[in-house]
């Protein structure tokens, strides 16, 4: 753990439950459903997030904005990698407003830490030799993963129990969807492992009507499409304008406006991942 914070987290769970929240296609929700459900779990369990993405918009959400000579995730990867000496994971756990939920924060320069990773000895497990060290502290660790099909994204997915799929409601969005099922079947191929757990989110979808982006059989073809290639679990978060408001004042959703349509559909999501 940072030593600017102190140890809160408590220990003796067998294992975390790790969730990452994966689409290789921008903006589709992935760091608003991950803080959204980090808040729900928070209510009764220990979480930690961990920012793979170099925007670092977890970190902000977070409330955490590192300054240049506080560690992050990219200088725990280095040292792993063997890279660079001397920063533990334990090092860079932070604390955040929020008493059961710590953060391990990004940076722009993670986006080097790509090549070091594509060169490291054993590299799709880097990320799970971190996060070993710590899952005894937490019930659950969520990774917010960055918008792009990357050696960051494919260690957010091998060491995930549970992968969710945030989807925009868009034909560009189930084109993605489609080139990450392609991805999907190679992973498994080349890796051996299946991904079994895997949730799909559409996300900001809007009721079809006169101002909507949709038709109503336009938004049935979108769920049929979906329900027919991704089988497993769908949830619908609608788009709402608490969702903008939580995020310009750095606040979650399970906080400060729990009663939003977005904040009771995350809540059910998070009470699916119990
Ligand atoms: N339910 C919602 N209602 C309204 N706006 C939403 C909703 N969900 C997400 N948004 C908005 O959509 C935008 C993209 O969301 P977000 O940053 O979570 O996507 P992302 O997949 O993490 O993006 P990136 O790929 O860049 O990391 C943000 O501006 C966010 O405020
Ligand atoms: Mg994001």
């Amino acid at each position: 753990m940072n030593n600017k914070t102190e140890q809160k987290a408590s220990v003796g769970n067998a294992d975390a439950k790790v969730i990452s929240f994966c689409n290789q296609k921008g903006g589709t929700g992935k760091t608003t459903s991950c803080l959204a459900v980090a808040g729900f779990l928070a209510e009764q369990h220990n979480v930690l997030v961990v920012d793979m993405d170099p925007q670092a918009h977890a970190s902000y959400g977070l409330g955490v904005t590192l300054t240049a000579e506080e560690p992050s995730i990219y200088d725990a990867i280095l040292t792993e990698c063997g890279d660079y000496e001397g920063v533990d994971i334990e090092q860079v756990v932070y604390e955040t407003p929020y008493p059961s939920i710590h953060l391990i924060p990004s940076e722009l320069d993670l986006s080097l830490a790509e090549l070091v990773l594509y060169e490291a000895e054993d590299k799709l497990h880097v990320l799970q030799g971190l996060l070993e060290k710590l899952e005894i502290h937490y019930d659950y660790i969520l990774i917010d993963l960055p918008p792009h099909l990357g050696m960051l994204m494919m260690n957010g997915i091998i060491v995930a129990d549970h992968v969710i799929i945030p989807v925009e409601p868009s034909w560009y969005g189930m084109e993605s969807l489609k080139n990450f099922n392609s991805y999907r079947q190679e992973l498994e191929r080349d890796t051996g492992i299946r991904l079994e757990n895997l949730s799909l989110i559409l996300t900001r979808y809007r009721k079809p009507g006169l101002l909507a982006l949709f038709t109503e059989n336009q938004v049935k073809d979108i769920l049929a499409y979906l329900k027919k290639t991704y089988p497993e679990k769908l949830f619908i978060v609608p788009e709402c304008k608490a969702v903008l408001m939580a995020q310009k004042e750095r606040k979650l959703l399970a906080n400060s406006y729990s009663k939003s349509e977005a904040a009771i559909a995350y809540s059910q999501l998070a009470e699916y991942l119990q």
